[in-house]
């Protein structure tokens, strides 16, 4: 099957509903999609020059992985005294040493679905959903969450905790995509579809989201997403959590002030130090 033919007939059995499930055509067509998602060779989201935003969401992809829930039933499977339940369609990925993947023991899982590249390090505990996209060299720490879709460029550091938020439905919404040599520091959580371009660092304990304004200390500017575009941290902006006083009713009166999250600056050669990581450990 062609990619072409792979998305009509995706596309065909996500319209036909509950009519799809038990068709054998739909699971063929699904277990596809899943191998190709998991060779890298589609992704939910893409690098478009041509969108306002560089990035283009393949929606049938979305579609498809929907797809596999529907299909899916529950099944048993266990390791040693642990025991799971989960969809069939959707089990653990097993990884082998020629995979180039790094999992350090200790109960980290990789959802069949997810693509993850060569040279990618898991620490455990972490977990990477269906869908999502974990490009060359990066680095996921433990306790970091990769939400379903979501697209984690080359050479970032999902530092201990981060949280990067997946989003499946609406099929046509952009997932969280956090571009290459991205630095997101412990704890921070990016979700919604929030954009992260290249270079950028998130301090620990940034929060990012739809809602959110950033605050471009450097340009005078306030970023916020807008009805069709994610929130956007420029290329290399160094984003730390910062608090802005309420200027108004019981919030003045109570002294309460709101998180806001800063560009303080843009990467320099300090940040370059600040964010050197142990190569040796890769
Ligand atoms: C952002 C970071 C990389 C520092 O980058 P840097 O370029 O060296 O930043 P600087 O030290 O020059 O700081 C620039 C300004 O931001 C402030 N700042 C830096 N980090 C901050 C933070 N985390 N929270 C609030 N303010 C912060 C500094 O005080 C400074 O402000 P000032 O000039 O008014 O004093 C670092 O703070 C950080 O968060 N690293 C990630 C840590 C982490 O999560 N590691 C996990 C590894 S598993």
């Amino acid at each position: 099957m062609t990619l072409t033919q792979l998305e009509q007939e995706i596309m065909r059995h996500f319209a036909a509903g509950a009519a799809s499930s038990g068709a054998p055509a739909a699971m063929k067509a699904f277990l596809e999609l899943r191998a190709c998602l998991e060779r890298g060779e589609v992704r939910a989201a893409q690098p478009d020059p041509a969108s306002p935003t560089g990035w283009r969401v393949n929606a049938w992809v979305k579609q498809g992985i929907l797809l596999g829930f529907r299909l899916g039933a529950l099944e048993n499977s266990n390791s040693g005294a642990l025991s799971f339940v989960d969809k069939h369609t959707y089990p653990a990925r097993l990884f082998t040493a020629s995979d180039g993947v790094r999992v350090v023991p200790g109960g980290s899982s990789v959802r069949a679905g997810a693509y993850v590249a060569r040279g990618v390090v898991c620490m455990p505990p972490m977990y990477i959903n269906t869908g999502a996209w974990v490009d060359e060299g990066t680095m996921v720490d433990s306790h970091a969450l990769v939400g379903s879709c979501a697209q984690i460029g080359k050479r970032v550091h999902l530092s201990a905790a981060a949280q990067i938020g997946g989003v499946l439905e609406p099929v046509n919404a952009s997932p969280v995509i956090i571009e290459d040599d991205v630095l997101v520091g412990g704890n921070c959580g990016v979700y919604e579809g929030t954009l992260v371009r290249k270079g950028a660092v998130l301090a620990a304990g940034a929060i990012l989201t739809r809602g959110t304004p950033l605050f471009d200390l450097v340009k005078g500017e306030v970023l916020r997403a807008g009805p069709e575009t994610p929130l956007i941290v420029p290329e290399n902006a160094v984003v730390v959590p910062g608090a802005r006083a309420i200027g108004k009713g019981n919030g003045q009166e109570w002294g309460l002030s709101l998180y806001a999250p800063a560009i303080v600056k843009y990467r320099d050669d300090k940040t370059d130090l600040s964010t050197t990581l142990e190569e040796l450990l890769r």
